[in-house]
């Protein structure tokens, strides 16, 4: 639909669908629900806006355990002169996240400065844990301070879009993770 702007197709729908079922049962076995627990135990997803919102909304519906959802936004505007990537909240958490289970839930890891600047203001709210899961991760987030436990696949520093990547606000709305062609940013 985005007529030639598309080389090829990195990671297709079904892939995409079958990882995140596998991603889904591992995230199941790591916050096993106990019988008769509070809701406030209920795992807590936090969605970074937009690019994760796919992911996100297909991750929750593949997860086997009660989640809630919060979402942020945040601009990150690391400088090649700083790699402490600050960061600038446009949307925080609608609530308190002391003594929970947070699970920060991103489409794509690149240089890892906005995650690592996202783990650093999260932690500072006292989480009862605090984990990643990521749909995406590029060989540069390797230099990143920050444990990712949860990858759903790791890919070559090519420029993609799709599934909630974007460029120049285009392409979030396909369904499967394509290779931009380089006429489009040339
Ligand atoms: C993109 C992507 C990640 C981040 C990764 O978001 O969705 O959040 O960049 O890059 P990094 O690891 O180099 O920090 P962006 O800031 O473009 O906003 P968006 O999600 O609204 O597209
Ligand atoms: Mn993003
Ligand atoms: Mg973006």
């Amino acid at each position: 639909m985005y007529d030639g702007d598309i080389a090829s197709v990195v990671i297709s729908e079904d892939r995409i669908r079958a990882r995140t079922i596998e991603l889904a049962a591992e995230l199941a076995q790591r916050y096993q629900p106990a019988p008769g627990k509070d809701p406030e135990e209920d795992l807590l997803l936090v969605g970074v806006l937009k690019g994760a919102m796919m992911f996100m909304t297909d991750l929750a519906r593949a997860l086997p355990i009660p989640t809630q959802m919060e979402f942020m936004a945040v601009s990150s505007y690391g400088s090649s002169t700083s790699s402490s990537g600050v960061g600038r909240i446009l949307k925080d958490l609608d609530r308190d996240i002391a003594d929970r289970d947070v699970l920060i839930v991103e489409d794509i890891i690149d240089s890892g400065l906005t995650l690592s600047w996202l783990v650093r203001n999260l932690e500072a709210r006292n989480p009862r844990s605090l984990e990643i899961c990521t749909l995406l991760r590029k060989p540069d987030a390797i230099s990143m301070q920050v444990e990712v436990s949860h990858v759903g696949f790791d890919i070559p520093n090519d420029f993609v879009v799709g599934y909630g990547l974007e460029y120049d606000e285009r392409y979030r709305d396909l369904p499967y993770i394509g290779l931009l062609d380089p006429k489009v940013y040339c």
